[in-house]
């Protein structure tokens, strides 16, 4: 195993995502941020230097447990006090498992802003893929806004809420077109060396390719597809499954997939890789390139026009989708007894005024002091005492938008016994708005977890009969449908303070997401600098002083 050293600066600059010139936050003057890529055992260690003006920063890992590393999480607030501009912190964490993954901010609304890239372990030396390709490519997928990050968060912290919108643009590894297609001949007049043209897939004919994608979407569910060529899904959050085959595949944001394809079509024409809105009304024009089969031109269009996506409400599609994504054979299985059961309520509500959503009625709001370092130095006043509900009441209708639409503000947390198995019911409900109930992709950190089922309406006891026990697949994120409830167990054997949340950034800044707090009196060697904050930054300067 080796030790893999990177030196980055964040920094706003000036680029140009989708044509249109904006502000987005680069590393080393790249956008999106250079690509990590090491081996399963290998230590990454990135040496982050803040050069942003007058905000913070930290930078998340999406999907690596931090086995041991709590503190390197990247989680402002919770596993972190944000670096301050000018300053700069060292994270140092082992990539244990093999698997795509990516990197993103994790402070405020960063990631919208564009702070984000791709993380990629390869197996271990000597050790092989449990399955077979000729050549591979790594695509992140994400949304963007022409309204600034600052500004969205601006609206969304207004009174009352101003709503974002949709995305002007899918971007494809950062790469997007907004006022012209591809797939219409002239209008784009692209050189390819523009910072919005498209990164094409060159393909040899005859050969098996594994695509990675990852999706760091801000808002959209998105549906990838490539034109005439099948998808066989062999990967998920860095864990196998068991292969299927697709015309297309759903990726919520928080997801990573690859998919294997094979270049057996036509090899005198390209083909259209197409990414679309899913599960939102589609205001966004699909996000494309091209799968370009060499030697021929990439300048000859493909024949045919590019997919067309399953209905944008077409929700069973993608149940029948999420139901495919089975462990593959010889995978971890869960313990079949849980000790613990938490149900979480989502609902969207008002505070004073403000759209908010909640969680069994509790709206996160995040402390100045991060969890890690207020627990574990025993600061019982930075945060709520009080843990937050296990379950929601039980008369409450959630096909309907709620009698009482009020919500309370909270940052307490759910305190796990270490080594305890927890099952999470994530239910679902009616939105404010009547007829209204919306997708949430929740990602837990410091975790994979089991993926037990999905079903419709309010969970019951008898539910759990339904569980798969058998090949339930391990993620690190899992989507909660309109009106529906998903299954999800883990065991809680990591020591420290971790997320659980709406991937979906507005909705995780509108209070979408809950704390587990793991055993955090075991936690060692948190670097100083991750608590220099807060009610642990004044502990800190206090025994400076006596
Ligand atoms: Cu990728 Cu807490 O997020
Ligand atoms: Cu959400």
């Amino acid at each position: 195993a080796e030790v893999r050293n990177f030196k980055w600066e964040v920094k706003y600059m000036r680029w140009s995502p989708d044509g249109a010139e904006a502000e987005v936050i680069g590393i080393n003057g790249q956008f999106p941020g250079p690509t990590i890529r090491a081996r399963a055992g290998d230590t990454i260690h990135v040496e982050l230097t803040n050069k942003l003006q007058d905000e913070g920063v930290v930078i998340h890992w999406h999907g690596i447990r931090q086995v041991g590393t709590p503190w390197a999480d990247g989680t402002a607030s919770i596993s972190q006090c944000p670096i301050k501009p000018g300053k700069t912190f060292v994270y140092r964490f082992e990539v244990d498992k093999a698997g795509t993954y990516f990197y993103h901010g994790h402070y405020g609304m960063q990631r919208s802003a564009g702070l984000y890239g791709s993380l990629i372990v390869d197996v271990a030396q000597g050790e092989k893929e449990p399955f077979h390709y000729d050549g591979e490519f790594n695509i992140l997928l994400s949304d963007w806004w022409h309204k600034s990050s600052r500004e969205q968060e601006l609206d969304l912290s207004s009174k009352p809420t101003r709503w974002i919108g949709e995305p002007q643009t899918l971007l494809i590894n950062g790469r997007g077109q907004y006022n012209c297609s591809l797939a219409s001949n002239s209008s784009c007049n692209l050189s390819g060396n523009e910072q919005y043209a498209p990164q094409i897939l060159p393909v040899h004919p005859n050969k098996t390719y594994r695509l990675r994608i990852a999706s760091s979407t801000s808002l959209s569910s998105l549906n990838l597809a490539i034109g005439n060529h099948k998808l066989v899904v062999v990967e998920a959050d860095g864990n196998y499954l068991q292969p299927f085959s697709v015309d297309n595949i759903d990726i919520q944001s928080g997801d990573s997939y690859s998919i294997l394809f094979t270049t057996d079509q036509d090899p005198s024409q390209n083909y259209w890789i197409s990414v679309s809105v899913r599960g939102r009304e589609p205001k966004t024009p699909q996000g494309l390139t091209v799968l370009n089969y060499l030697p021929t031109s990439i300048s000859k269009l493909p024949l045919s026009p590019p997919p067309v996506s399953p209905k944008w409400d077409d929700h069973d599609y993608s149940k029948t989708f999420s139901n495919k994504i089975l462990a593959l054979v010889g995978s971890p299985k869960p313990p079949t007894k849980s000790n613990r059961r938490i149900v979480l309520l989502n609902t969207q509500n008002f505070i004073d005024g403000y759209t908010k959503w909640s969680v069994n009625n509790v709206s996160l709001v995040l402390p100045e002091t991060p969890y890690l370092g207020s627990i574990k130095h025993g600061l019982s006043n930075a945060f709520d005492g009080k843990p937050p509900p296990e379950n929601f009441k039980q008369d409450y209708d959630v096909m309907k938008p709620a009698s009482n639409k009020n919500s309370t503000y909270g940052s307490g947390v759910y305190y796990l016994e270490l080594n305890t198995t927890v099952d999470v019911i994530l239910q679902n409900a009616n939105a404010i708005k009547e007829n209204v109930s919306e997708i949430h992709p929740w990602h837990l950190h410091g975790h994979d977890f089991w993926v037990l089922g999905y079903g419709e309406g309010k969970f019951v006891e008898k539910d759990e009969e339904k569980f798969n026990l058998k090949n339930p697949p391990l993620r690190n994120t899992a989507v909660i449908f309109p009106y529906g409830w998903t299954a999800i167990r883990f065991v809680a054997d990591n020591p420290g303070a971790w997320a659980f949340h709406c991937h979906i950034e507005p909705h995780l800044h509108m209070g979408m997401g809950v704390i587990f707090a793991e055993d955090i009196l075991r936690v060692q060697n948190i670097p100083s600098d991750a608590l220099a904050c807060g009610l642990t930054g004044k502990m800190a300067t206090n025994n400076v002083q006596t």
